[in-house]
């Protein structure tokens, strides 16, 4: 599929199909994170696959929004400051780092049809201890990924010119 098409197509999706995703369909998602660039390719960057009801049934601790758990998997991806590059100035990159798999992988699952919504308005140390994180590792986005019930018109962008300057 066009890169562009998928980019334009993708949405926040908040309402799933129950339907199992393929084994296949999750190693090609995830191998698109893997393949994701790193600043100095320190890879600060880790998921976790969440299929298991119960670990779900947990996360409405972190997260209580009916529509998530509608989706037959949750996916989090987790940044490690500690292994990560520091700009001269201090700057820590690992969770741009972890943002750039995380985008990956959302692209990847729109190329296979899946379908996806991040999340940032989770309660960061329930999930710490729900999917039981070493420390170190910090959670930074969520998604729900399965197949779409319906596909939201697209949202509001403001025009190129407000967002870019040409010198
Ligand atoms: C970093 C990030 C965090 C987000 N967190 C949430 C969230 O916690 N809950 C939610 O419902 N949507 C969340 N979203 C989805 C945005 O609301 C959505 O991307 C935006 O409204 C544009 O809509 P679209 O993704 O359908 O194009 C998040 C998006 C991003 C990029």
């Amino acid at each position: 599929m066009d890169m562009y098409e998928i980019i334009k197509n993708r949405r926040s999706v908040r309402s799933y199909k129950p339907d199992p995703v393929e084994k296949g369909k999750i190693d090609r998602i995830l191998e698109a994170a893997r393949l994701a660039p790193s600043a100095a390719n320190r890879q600060p960057v880790c998921f976790v696959v969440v299929k298991d009801e119960k670990t779900k049934l947990q996360l409405r601790k972190a997260y209580d929004e009916k529509w998530f758990y509608t989706a037959p998997l949750i996916v989090c991806a987790c940044y490690i400051p500690d292994k990560a590059w520091k700009r001269s100035d201090g700057k820590n990159y690992a969770d741009i780092d972890a943002a750039i798999a995380m985008d990956h992988l959302i692209m990847a699952a729109e190329a296979e049809g899946l379908a996806t919504c991040w999340i940032a308005a989770f309660k960061p140390p329930f999930v710490k201890s729900i999917l039981n994180l070493p420390p170190g590792v910090e959670p930074i986005a969520m998604t729900p990924v399965g197949y779409p019930l319906v596909t939201p018109e697209p949202t509001y962008r403001k025009p190129l010119e407000e967002m870019v300057t040409f010198i």
